[in-house]
């Protein structure tokens, strides 16, 4: 396995790789590995020669007052995780590396990027979107693994590859949860066990919005209504962001469910901010 710094490492090894016409698979994170993750890479290494995986925490995707500075990292561990699962190079730049003193070009998505967590982190999607298009341009993969519990995430990249016409397929693989149904969660680290338990109630809350669905009830209004009462009945200390029904496609709020729809919720358990989503019919 390659572990390297530096960009010009990176596009010589993945280079040789697309010349032994190797199929390149693309993994981008930000550390603190999780099954989450391992499932891309897993994923990535079924379909793919040579699978690489980026570790980077990008501070232009963090607000102000966002956890950049205490977002947990240990690379150590990272990459003993990663070795076992046969990954082929990592790439880990520092700061400075991706961003020149000068920086000053961003990619901004201007749609998809009005909802949800775009709402209540003005300029997240535009670090994202900037940090991704140039892991793209660096490691030119063939196909670039993305979770579903960043589904917003996943349909921004998603566009910003079709409209900038960048020569790849993306794939969203589905959330990886805990026994009990929490998504998996760099940040769940951050929990204390009172709020570990306190934090359960994002998945309750969709398992029961996806119970009403089911059982015909169609009016976003009462699915909201209902779903926040769990939560605070559940986790009386628990602070709603956001809880949205909306269009998979469009992100745009449903207010009458009709066909497939997402349900989508952003809860700070204490300081930490969770977001967890499913797809109901
Ligand atoms: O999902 C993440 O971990 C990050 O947003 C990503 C895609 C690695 C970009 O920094």
């Amino acid at each position: 396995m390659i572990v390297s710094r530096s960009i010009n490492t990176i596009r010589t090894a993945a280079g040789k790789a697309r010349k032994k016409s190797k199929r390149i698979g693309f993994v981008p994170t930000m550390g603190a590995l999780h099954k989450g993750h391992l499932s891309l890479v897993k994923a990535a290494r079924k379909e793919c020669g040579f699978v690489t995986v980026s570790i980077f925490v990008n501070p232009i995707q963090f607000g102000p007052r966002e956890d950049f500075r205490s977002y947990p990292r240990n690379f150590k561990k990272d990459e003993m995780l990663l070795e076992a699962e046969g990954v082929d190079l990592i790439f880990y730049p520092s700061i400075s590396g991706m961003y020149d003193r000068d920086f000053s070009v961003y990619v901004e998505e201007i749609s998809l990027s009005r909802y949800l967590c775009g709402k209540s982190r003005p300029g997240h999607f535009r670090g994202v979107c900037t940090v991704v298009a140039k892991l793209f341009n660096i490691v030119q993969p063939d196909i670039a693994y993305f979770g579903q519990k960043d589904y917003q995430q996943a349909q921004i990249i998603k566009r910003m590859v079709k409209d900038l016409n960048f020569s790849l397929k993306v794939k969203v693989m589905p959330i990886v949860r805990e026994k009990d149904g929490l998504a998996m969660s760099s940040r769940n680290k951050y929990l204390s066990i009172k709020e570990r338990k306190d934090a359960l109630c994002l998945y309750n809350s969709l398992m029961l919005a996806s119970k009403m669905v089911k059982g015909g009830i169609c009016s976003s209004a009462t699915v909201v209504a209902n779903m926040k009462k769990l939560i605070r009945n559940q986790a009386p200390y628990a602070r709603i962001d956001y809880i949205n029904i909306v269009n998979p496609g469009t992100l745009e709020e449903v207010k009458k469910i009709k066909g497939k729809v997402l349900a989508a919720l952003a809860v700070y358990i204490g300081k930490t901010r969770l977001i967890d989503n499913m797809l109901l019919r």
